[in-house]
């Protein structure tokens, strides 16, 4: 039996304004294999949450920081993101990209710089639904090579990318090997 201090904590963002959409679906079967490992998830709705932008003050970066400098719900967020030893991102893509709502949170995680060594030493899912059939027409691939610049460039792994084709909401239900490479990618996150 898992000790409660070993379970890992595992941090889902959903950044789909679809509560229950493609991405979330995904990210619902990450969290199911973490589960099954016995991990701790916690899954975050930043669509319902007040995420201003950055504001590129650079107070978060002062050395006596108290933090960032923006007083919205970020400021619940920070501490879970660094309790969490996995994070995982499930996005769209909303033009070419990923949404507005994971930019948002993304840009914000600069004020992470304020807590200890290395932040970002987390392992980190990657989760995204599209509508196009192809992911490099669809601009999934533009979202998958900015995560990966980011997330090497701030030092954290990134222990996998689970994507699939779908439109319409909890469509991608149907795609039974996305769901698969899913919930392995959650029993890798809770390892
Ligand atoms: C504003 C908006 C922009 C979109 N842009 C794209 C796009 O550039 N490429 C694409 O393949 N699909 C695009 N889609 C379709 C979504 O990616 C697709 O419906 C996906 O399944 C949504 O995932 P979700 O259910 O997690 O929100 C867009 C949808 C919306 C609402």
């Amino acid at each position: 039996m898992t000790n409660r201090s070993e379970r890992k904590k595992v941090l889902i963002l959903l950044g789909s304004p679809r509560k229950n959409g493609n991405s979330a679906i995904l990210a619902q079967e990450i969290a199911k294999g973490a589960e099954a490992e016995g991990a701790e998830v916690e899954s975050l709705y930043i669509h319902g949450m007040d995420i201003k932008p950055c504001q590129a003050c650079w107070v978060c970066q002062n050395p006596d920081a108290e933090g960032c400098a923006i007083k919205d719900d970020m400021q619940t967020v920070f501490p879970k993101l660094i309790e969490a030893d996995s994070w995982v991102i499930a996005t769209p893509v909303h033009w070419f990209n990923m949404s507005t709502q994971t930019k948002l949170w993304m840009d914000r995680c600069f004020a992470l710089a304020k807590y200890g060594e290395n932040p970002f030493r987390k392992k980190i899912g990657i989760a995204i639904a599209y509508g196009d059939v192809d992911p490099y027409a669809s601009g999934a691939i533009n979202a998958i090579r900015c995560f990966q610049d980011a997330f090497r460039y701030v030092g954290a792994k990134i222990a996998g990318i689970v994507y699939g084709s779908a439109l319409n909401s909890g469509e991608i239900a149907q795609n039974e090997a996305a769901l698969k490479a899913a919930k392995e990618l959650g029993h890798k996150l809770a390892e």
